[in-house]
């Protein structure tokens, strides 16, 4: 079959949900993916045919259905390392390749020589522990999540990305503290996306992510939405070293109370910072 007729498939079947554009690019993606051709090689030959059209056919009814690309890839790309992905992870997001940005520069900014350490909360996928450890050599990290599942395949990205993690699988909100570490380790770093969609933004949310991406990374009960920032900032505030500093991502409605909860923790230097769009999606603070 002549790749450019699926290409007319794809349009007939998918314009009307994504737009002309938006189907161009994911079949573009896809044929590069699956067949290795680019969309200059397919302008320059038309007529190219491919034998096997299953693949390509498979990824259109999973668009059809509204399945996020990188899912139906099963990779995607972070902080220009490569991960694999499965739904038992939320698809990491641009902002938080800003916050892995803020971490790794608030790092070389302090000029510190000693080997650092880092715990990342909420690992999913491991996409910020994966690239701390891949871009501040000195650091030791850890990573922990809940999910099981989601462990398994952070492991699978440390070692493609070959840095060396220490994976802890533990509930945030209920464990002690002694036993998910040491009681004597302290870190130099804590940073976490935790879940932070409060139910009541469902309706705002496009099909794609509700009804693909695991909820478990996603919402917060809308009656206590800092519930995960109150057990790390206090989990922060006693495992945190001397001038140890704490990052999150936040939801961008709700910066002041985060400035509020981490003064209430006696945090300092504390700094809201907007992503690319003018949002306040992160905020970090140190303990002193
Ligand atoms: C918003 S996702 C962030 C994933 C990844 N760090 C990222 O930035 O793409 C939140 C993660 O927290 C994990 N999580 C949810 N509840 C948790 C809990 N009680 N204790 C530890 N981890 C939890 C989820 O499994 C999910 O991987």
């Amino acid at each position: 079959m002549k790749l450019k007729e699926i290409q007319n498939t794809f349009h007939k079947a998918l314009d009307s949900v994504y737009g002309k554009e938006e189907v161009d690019s994911f079949f573009f993606i896809l044929i590069d993916f699956y067949y290795k051709i680019s969309r200059l090689q397919l302008a320059m030959a038309p007529d190219f045919k491919i034998e096997n059209k299953a693949a390509i056919l498979n990824a259109l009814e999973a668009l059809k259905q509204e399945q996020p690309l990188q899912y139906i890839l099963g990779e995607t790309e972070f902080y220009g390392l490569p991960f694999k992905l499965n739904k038992n992870v939320l698809i990491p997001r641009p902002e938080t390749e800003e916050l892995v940005e803020w971490v790794i520069n608030s790092v070389a900014s302090r000029a510190v020589k000693r080997s650092l350490s880092v715990l990342d909360i909420g690992t999913g996928s491991g996409c910020i522990a994966v690239s701390l450890a891949k871009n501040l050599p000195n650091a030791k990290v850890c990573a922990l999540d809940v999910s099981k599942k989601a462990l398994k395949l952070a492991k699978q990205n440390a070692e493609l990305n070959k840095v060396e993690i220490e994976f802890i699988e533990t509930d945030i909100l209920t464990c002690r503290h002694a036993e998910l570490v040491s009681a004597s380790h302290k870190f130099d770093i804590i940073v976490s996306n935790p879940p932070y969609v409060m139910k009541k933004e469902k309706p705002q949310m496009k099909n794609n992510v509700l009804n693909n991406e695991p909820h478990l990374a996603l919402f917060v009960n809308d009656e206590n939405p800092l519930l995960f920032y109150e057990a790390i900032s206090y989990f922060a505030s006693h495992k945190l070293n001397l001038n140890g500093m704490l990052f999150f991502e936040i939801n961008e409605y709700l910066g002041n109370d985060m400035i509020r909860l981490l003064n209430k923790k006696q945090f300092k230097n504390i700094e809201l910072k907007q992503d690319i769009f003018k949002k306040d999606r992160m905020i970090k603070g140190e303990l002193s």
